[in-house]
């Protein structure tokens, strides 16, 4: 089934907040409801964006801030062009565990990269795409920490400030845009979480064109 404007959802949120289980089973209720739904993740999703996913994870060569933030960018571009856009013409439903608030927060307010430049490269990679809704999921970052159940990434591993400003970036771009960023309570049970995402979800599809 399609319907009249395909709708895109995006999951975010530091390492360990759940993200991927929340996305799969939000695009299972999804799919339950008769909606054609592509779950798609970042970096990745397509074959230059698994590449550039190895480079810019795996700790195999120095990688400086602005080249990883354009390889997660050059990702994204790609992923828009192969994947979001063509869903989107057909009235699907994007599910997408993180997109342009990663590096914005990542490279930019952790990171330090001038947020400006980040959104005017953000523009280019995305052709102006952005989700119709993020939601960010917010947790202490211990208890994030705890919940990793495998060894960190080049990104994982660097230190708890750089971590401490990912979360604070995430909740100043909400802030910044509390029509398209929610920030959800990430530290209850996958079930609760799940719970709060659906009503985020159900409240923006009887708002939009695509209801
Ligand atoms: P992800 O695959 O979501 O990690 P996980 O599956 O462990 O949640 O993301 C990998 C790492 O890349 C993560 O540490 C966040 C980081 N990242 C950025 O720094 N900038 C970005 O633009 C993106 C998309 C991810």
């Amino acid at each position: 089934m399609t319907f009249k404007r395909g709708l895109f959802l995006c999951l975010d949120g530091l390492d360990g907040s759940g993200k991927s289980t929340q996305c799969r089973l939000l695009a299972d209720w999804l799919r339950a409801q008769g909606r054609t739904v592509t779950l798609c993740y970042e970096p990745g999703s397509t074959a230059l964006g698994e590449q550039l996913r190895a480079i810019v994870l795996q700790h195999q060569h120095p990688v400086c801030l602005p080249a990883e933030a354009l390889l997660f960018m050059a990702s994204r571009a790609q992923l828009v062009a192969d994947v979001i856009r063509p869903a989107l013409a057909e009235g699907q439903t994007i599910v997408c565990d993180r997109f342009e608030l990663s590096t914005i927060v990542y490279q930019g307010h952790a990171g330090g990269l001038d947020l400006q430049q980040l959104r005017e490269v953000g523009r280019l990679a995305t052709g102006e795409l952005e989700p119709d809704l993020t939601l960010v999921l917010d947790l202490p970052l211990e208890q994030a920490r705890a919940r990793r159940d495998r060894p960190a990434d080049r990104l994982e591993s660097r230190d708890e400030a750089y971590h401490q400003r990912v979360r604070e970036g995430f909740l100043a771009e909400a802030h910044r845009r509390p029509d398209r960023i929610k920030v959800l309570d990430a530290s209850a049970t996958t079930e609760a979480v799940q719970t709060l995402i659906r009503e985020e979800v159900t409240r923006v599809l009887a708002t939009g064109p695509w209801a």
